[in-house]
């Protein structure tokens, strides 16, 4: 996984058919995924339980890009090993899931896996500020996390102080939630590279009929050229 900053749409499969995982993540890779966005919650940390390490293990296979987990979880230490034996090349914790993010990114690390960390809307860019040479992505939550389909919460301002805190680190600024063809403008310019989008990209499609999952993955990268 080679570090750049050019726009990569990430579509979080949160928004595709549960029973159908391997023939979504087939399908939205062939019309122009360049990572796939899991979201992975635990009805504690999040109002919401979505499915754990098991569930990735077996769409794994199907990724041929990047499998980019999200954890909405707390604790998260002693889940990283699944996440990493089920082959993760992201995996993201929460900084508000506990008082040792540092530990949980250094273990992270050390299992040879790229590192992240979220923050929710109400946490400041600062929260992150001794943490940047522990991470490889730090995401932006632009909606409170949870579900899909919420509205877009503007955290552009938080977008730029982060990307001039990062400086030439090279760690990409992911956003998560509510990303759509008239909200990743905002926040492409304020400095994000992975843009994560669930029912903007999967609306109006499906694994048989994929061709609308190209159409708004282009809809979505064109709007930000
Ligand atoms: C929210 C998740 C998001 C979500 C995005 O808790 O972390 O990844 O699936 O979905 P949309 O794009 O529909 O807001
Ligand atoms: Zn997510």
């Amino acid at each position: 996984m080679a570090f750049d900053r050019s726009l990569k749409i990430a579509p979080s499969i949160l928004a595709a058919d549960f029973a159908a995982f391997g023939a979504e993540i087939d399908a939205v890779e062939a019309e122009g995924a360049d990572w796939i966005h899991v979201d992975v919650m635990d009805g504690h940390f999040v109002p919401n339980i979505s499915f754990g390490a098991t569930t990735c293990a077996a769409i794994r296979p199907h990724i041929k890009t990047v499998m980019d987990v999200h954890l909405m979880i707390a604790p998260v230490d002693p889940y990283i090993d699944g996440f990493v034996e089920a082959g993760a090349d992201v995996i993201t914790a929460h900084v508000e899931a506990g008082p040792h993010i540092h530990r949980t990114l250094q273990a992270i690390r050390r299992a040879g896996v790229k590192a992240g960390v979220a923050l929710n809307p109400g946490t400041p860019a600062s929260a992150v500020e001794e943490l940047l040479d522990a991470v490889d992505l730090v995401c932006v939550m632009t909606v409170n996390p949870g579900f899909g389909g919420q509205s877009f919460i503007d955290m552009t301002s938080k977008i730029r102080t982060l990307r001039a805190m990062i400086g030439d680190r090279p760690i990409h600024i992911e956003v998560d939630g509510g990303v759509t063809a008239k909200t990743a403008p905002l926040v492409a310019a304020a400095g994000a590279d992975v843009l994560v989008a669930g029912s903007a990209v999967f609306k109006g499609g499906s694994a048989t009929q994929p061709a609308p999952y190209g159409e708004n993955i282009r809809a979505i990268r064109s709007a930000c050229a």
